[in-house]
Order: structure tokens, then sequence, then C-alpha cells
């Protein structure tokens, strides 16, 4: 495993981190404050090519490796979690699944402009009564020849009023389990299709998070993605990926809380000495640093993994349930170096830690992925 950014990933790393601290970093607390999505700089960010970083440009998108793509969300992150939110479904879990399992109609009709940035999409899994259980799908679409007919609720869905395609999984034989889940691509629009209720969030407020609605929608054959079947594996396989983009979020999370602490230590003073000077914050930063550092490491070897064909399935497991705890971690630690600064919004500290929760919740648990790690090691 090289470790060596090449010229082009540090110029990538230099665009997204010039992007946050430029466009976005004005407005989040704002943003934050309002639960106000990112509309303009998500544009922005589709016309410099970070919502379909990994997409083949024969398909509208930027033909990059996932090293790019993890660089660019972490940049992202370390200011602004609900704009990386957005980046990260858009680009491991709508673009890919569609790029590695879509015909090549449904490439061309939904794929381009998603990676050109033109159109934003959602990944629809979880569901009131399945969130980490995600075979119990009560969503159903049943087989009527020529269309499905889709009735259920999906709640939870990140850019869920913001998106103009939604890739849905809903089950088709109930007898079939897993194996009677089917990925469907809806649009909006399409008639008993409601953007329900949104949500009031902890964190990633800016990021627009909906229950949706699905009443006798009929969904054209056509826009079924693979074999009748196989939408719980596309799922599985596409969040496998998505998993490796919430680990580089949480580790930017953690990134932005660690420089502002740093930062701030440099300035503040008590005892008669830059807070920096007392050990007590010294072994803070220390620890900080060092966690920061393996929980990159982890991250960058899921990429590593992805980019070489290996399987990335744990380690991309192992890289988000490392990252997001050292997230929680150094955010808290990051807001107590800060003392009552921390406490208030001004200083930021208090967002990325409220953001840095959810990156041990979504796209699967903590638990979860311990799930997927144990089964690995255990064979
Ligand atoms: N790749 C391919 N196939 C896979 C797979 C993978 N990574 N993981 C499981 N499968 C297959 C299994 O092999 C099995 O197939 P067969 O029937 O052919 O043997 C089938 O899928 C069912 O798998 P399991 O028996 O392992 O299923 P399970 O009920 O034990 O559940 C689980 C496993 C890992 C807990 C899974 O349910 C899971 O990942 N849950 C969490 C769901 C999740 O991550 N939700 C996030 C929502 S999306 C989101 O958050 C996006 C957002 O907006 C930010």
């Amino acid at each position: 495993m090289n470790l060596q950014l090449s010229e082009e990933h540090l110029m990538i790393q230099k665009a997204a981190r010039d992007f946050a601290q430029n466009e976005l970093k004005p407005g989040v607390i704002e943003r934050d404050e309002h639960q106000k999505f990112p509309a303009e700089q998500i544009k922005m960010l589709g016309e410099l090519g970070f919502m379909g970083m990994m997409v083949d440009p024969k398909y509208g998108g930027s033909g990059m490796d996932t090293i790019s793509y993890l660089l660019a969300i972490e940049e992202i992150s370390k200011v602004d979690a609900s704009a990386s939110v957005v980046l990260s479904v858009n680009n491991s879990l709508v673009c890919w699944g569609l790029e590695h399992f879509g015909s090549e109609d449904q490439k061309q009709k939904y794929l381009v402009p998603l990676a050109k940035g033109e159109k934003i999409g959602a990944f629809c899994l979880s569901e009131p009564e399945a969130g980490s259980d995600a075979t119990s799908q009560r969503t159903t679409a049943i087989d009527m020849g020529d269309h499905y007919l889709l009735n259920g609720t999906k709640n939870w869905i990140t850019n869920g009023s913001t998106a103009s395609t939604y890739i849905v999984m809903a089950q088709t034989d109930v007898s079939k389990g897993s194996r009677g889940i089917n990925a469907l691509i809806i649009e909006r629009g399409m008639e008993g299709f409601i953007v329900g209720a949104k949500e009031n969030k902890l964190g990633i407020r800016g990021s627009d998070t909906h229950t949706l609605l699905f009443n006798d929608v009929k969904v054209p054959k056509e826009n079924r993605i693979g074999d009748d079947g196989i939408g719980f594996k596309f799922a599985m396989k596409t969040l496998a990926g998505g998993r490796i983009g919430i680990a580089a979020q949480a580790l930017g999370i953690a990134g932005g809380a660690y420089e502002l602490a740093l930062e701030y230590s440099k300035v503040r003073s008590a005892f008669g000495k830059v807070i920096s000077q007392h050990q007590a914050i010294q072994f803070k930063l220390a620890d900080m640093a060092t966690e920061i550092e393996a929980a990159r490491l982890l991250v960058y070897k899921a990429a590593w993994d992805k980019d070489n064909g290996h399987d990335y399935g744990t380690s991309g497991a192992m890289a988000k349930l490392y990252a997001s705890k050292v997230a929680m971690e150094v955010t808290v630690e990051a807001v107590q170096v800060h003392g009552g600064y921390g406490f208030v919004k001004e200083y930021h500290v208090e967002r990325l830690m409220r953001d840095a929760k959810i990156t041990q919740i979504y796209e699967g648990t903590s638990e979860v992925q311990k799930i997927v790690i144990a089964r690995s090691v255990l064979g």
C-alpha cells in the first residue's frame, strides 16, 4: 500500500479545502441553526465535478479513484458535514449503485444528470421498523406484469426533498426473504409518491432528511435495477462502499475539531501562559492527533482495497467503526479544550460534536459494523 498521495490527490485535497473554507464556512452556523440545505454550494460542487467523482467520464463523472473521493469528503466534513453527506450519498450510494448495477438505459437517463450534479439522488432502505434489521422490508413492490405497484414508508432519507431520483428497496416476494427484495428507481413527481415530514435533528442539520410515502406508485419494470430479487444484495454491496465515505466524513469531522482545538490552544492563556503549554492540554492534543492518524490509515486502507479490486466489506466496516468512534471522542475533547467558548456556536466545535454522532448511526450503526466484522473474522 502506497501512503504517498499523488499530485492529483493533493490538488483535489486543496480544491476541496479551499471550497470548504471559502464557500461553506461563511454560512455554516446559520444553515445549522435554521436547518437550511446548502443548495447553492451543492450546485457549485456539482459544477466542479464533486457529485460524481468516481463515475466514468462517459457517464458525466470525473473518473477519479476512491482516495480522491475520500480526500474531498474529509476536507468538506472538516467544515460542513451537512454538505458532505449530500456528496457521500450521491457519489457512493446512488451513482456507484447505478453505474455498477444499472442497465445502459438507466445510466443514460439517471446516472448522467446525477454524476454531473444536475440532479440529486437518494438511497431509500430504512423504514420505521427496518433500520439495522434491513432484510425486514415492509415496503412492497407487487409485480403487476409491466410494472410494480409500490406501497410503503421510508424513514430518515437523506436528500429526501431535494432529490429527483430515488433508489427504493422493496419486498416483491416475502416468501423469499431477502432474495425477494428489488431496488427500484423512483422519480420525483410520480403519482402516489409523497415527500413527508422533515426531521428536526441533533446534527447535520443542514442536510435534508425526510420520511417518504409511496401509495400505489406505478413503477415501470424497466426501473428495476438488475435481475429480479437482487435488491438486498445490491443495497449491501452499495453500502459497503458508502461506509468508506462515511468513515472519511467522520475522519474529517474529527480533523476539523482537532485543528480548531490546536489553533485555540495557542492563543488562549490561563495561569500565565498559553494553554498549549499546559501538559493537560498537550496530552489531549497528542491523543487526538494519534487517534486521527490511526483512523486515517484504516480509511485509506479500505479505499486502497476498493481501488485495487480486493474485498472491502470488512476493511470498510472497520474504518467506519473506528473513525466514527474517534470523531465522537475528538469532538468532545475539542469542546473541552475550548472550555466555555466551546459550548457556544461561534466556535464551531459544538456543531462538529453534534454532527459526529450520526457517523455512528447511519449507513449501518457501529453495532452493525461489528456484526459485519465478526462474521468476517469468524469465517
Ligand atoms: N455483499 C453481498 N451480499 C451480501 C452482503 C454484502 N456485503 N451482505 C449480506 N449479503 C447477502 C447475504 O450473503 C445473504 O444472501 P443469501 O441469502 O444469498 O445467502 C443476504 O444478503 C442476506 O444477508 P444476511 O443473512 O447477512 O442478512 P441479515 O439479516 O443477517 O443482515 C446486516 C445483515 C449486516 C445486519 C444488514 O441487514 C445490514 O447491513 N443492516 C444495516 C442496514 C444499513 O446499513 N442501513 C443504512 C441505511 S442507508 C443510509 O443510512 C443512507 C443515508 O441516507 C446516509
